[in-house]
């Protein structure tokens, strides 16, 4: 299995980069959506119309984007087990990774929240909430791109 995953590795590292790109754009996206959500009158036709959005940008491309990056994530270490031996720059990712994960898990909760017009949350509270991700994005790549420790 490693031999095979050794062989392909460049393959799965490129299907990782292809599904953290989906999932930060999701991520980034989702937080601008409720923004305005906030403002709309529950009921309103803006405000079903958001509801329709942010469920289709959860299910269909936030959630499967962000197991796929795990999975290949996860497939990369399994392959390449050294890379965690000492390595502080992928465990500071890593952490921050589990960090994005939990961003996630509130987002999706705010999906549910709209849904049922039980936000209570104000624009400006989204609005910080959407810094969060882009933060945690920006130490990733640095992370792993520039291993600077
Ligand atoms: C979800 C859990 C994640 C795991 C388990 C994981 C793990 C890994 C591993 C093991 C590598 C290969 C490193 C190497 O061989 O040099 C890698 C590469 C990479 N990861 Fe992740 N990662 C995760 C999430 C993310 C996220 C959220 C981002 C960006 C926001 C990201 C961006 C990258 C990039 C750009 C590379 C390519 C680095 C290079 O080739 O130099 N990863 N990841």
């Amino acid at each position: 299995m490693q031999e095979f995953l050794g062989a392909y590795y460049l393959w799965i590292k490129a299907v990782h980069v292809i599904a953290v790109i989906s999932w930060m754009a999701a991520m980034l996206y989702l937080p601008r959506l409720f923004v305005y959500h906030a403002s709309a009158v529950p009921g309103s036709e803006l405000s079903e119309t958001l509801k329709i959005m942010e469920r289709r940008l959860l299910k269909f491309i936030c959630n499967p984007a962000m197991i796929a990056a795990w999975i290949f994530g996860l497939l990369m270490l399994y392959a390449n087990p050294e890379i965690l031996q000492g390595q502080g720059w992928m465990h500071a990712k890593l952490l921050f990774v589990v960090l994005l994960s939990g961003v996630h898990g509130v987002l999706a909760k705010n999906t549910r929240l709209f849904a049922q017009d039980k936000n209570a949350k104000s624009a400006k509270y989204f609005r910080i909430l959407n810094e969060i991700p882009t933060v945690l994005m920006i130490g990733i790549v640095v992370f792993v791109i520039a291993r600077p420790f």
